[in-house]
C-alpha cells in the first residue's frame, strides 16, 4: 500500500520490545512497562521536527543561545488504551498538558462511540500528539481527530503502536494533512476487527480485564 503520511519507526531496540509486547506469554506487569518505553522513543522521533525558538542560557563560563520548543504540547490519549502510553510520553514531555478522549468501539458493528471529553481550554494554542496503541477500522482515531479539530487545533499528530491498513486508509480519508506515526503497519483485520498479526485487545492486556 501508499503509506503517504505514514512514518513506520524502524529503530531496532523499538522493535525489540514490541516482539515481547506482542507475545501472548507477556503478562499486565510487563505490558506496561513495554508500552510505556517504546511510547518514550516514538516520542522522541516524532517531535524531532517541532518548532523551536532562541533561548538565552547563562552557563558557568559564558552566555549562550538554545534551542528550545516553542509551543506547549498536549497529549490526549484515547481512552482507555490510550493511556497506557501517557507515562512514557510525559517521562519526555513533564511540562504536557493532558486531555482525555474517551472512545470505544460497538462490539457489533466496530463504530466508534465517544463518551468522554476533556480537553485544556487553550488547546488551540498547543501542539497536539494524539495517542492510541491500536489504528485498526480507524473508527476511534478518526472520530478523536473530528473532535480535536472541532475544538480548534491546528497542529496535530497521531502516534500508534500497530496500524492496520484499513485503519490507515479511513484515517488518510478524513484527515490527509495529520501525519501517523506508526511502530508497525501489520497485515489486515480479521472479521472482529482485531489487527492481524497484532497484539490482542490492548486495553484488555494492560488492564487485566
Ligand atoms: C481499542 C483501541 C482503539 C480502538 C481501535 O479500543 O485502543 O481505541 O480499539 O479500533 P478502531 O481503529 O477499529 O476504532 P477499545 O474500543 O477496545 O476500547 P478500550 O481502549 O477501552 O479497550
Ligand atoms: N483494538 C485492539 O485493542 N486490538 C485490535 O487488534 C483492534 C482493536
Amino acid at each position: 500500500m501508499a503509506l503517504g503520511n505514514v512514518i513506520v519507526l524502524t529503530h531496532p531496540v523499538i522493535h525489540t520490545k514490541l516482539a515481547e509486547l506482542r507475545d501472548h506469554r507477556t503478562v499486565h506487569r510487563r505490558f506496561r512497562e513495554l508500552l510505556e518505553e517504546i511510547a518514550s522513543l516514538m516520542v522522541y522521533e516524532v517531535t524531532r521536527d517541532f518548532p523551536t525558538r532562541d533561548q538565552q542560557v547563562r552557563t558557568p563560563l559564558e552566555t549562550m543561545t538554545e534551542q528550545v520548543l516553542a509551543r506547549p504540547v498536549t497529549l490526549v490519549p484515547i481512552l482507555r488504551a490510550g493511556l497506557g502510553m501517557a507515562g512514557g510520553v510525559l517521562r519526555l514531555l513533564p511540562e504536557a498538558r493532558l486531555g482525555h478522549l474517551g472512545v470505544r468501539r460497538d462490539e457489533q458493528t466496530l463504530e466508534p462511540i465517544p463518551y468522554y471529553q476533556k480537553l485544556p481550554p487553550d488547546i488551540a494554542e498547543t501542539e497536539v500528539l494524539l495517542i492510541d496503541p491500536m489504528l485498526a477500522t480507524g473508527g476511534s482515531a478518526t472520530a478523536a481527530a473530528d473532535y480535536l479539530e472541532r475544538a480548534g487545533v491546528r497542529s496535530m499528530r497521531f502516534i500508534c503502536l500497530v496500524a492496520a491498513p484499513e485503519g490507515i486508509k479511513t484515517f488518510q480519508l478524513h484527515h490527509p494533512e495529520i501525519p501517523i506515526y506508526a511502530a508497525a503497519v501489520d497485515r489486515q483485520l480479521n472479521e472482529k476487527g482485531y489487527i492481524l498479526p497484532g497484539l490482542g485487545d490492548a486495553g484488555d492486556r494492560i488492564f487485566g480485564t
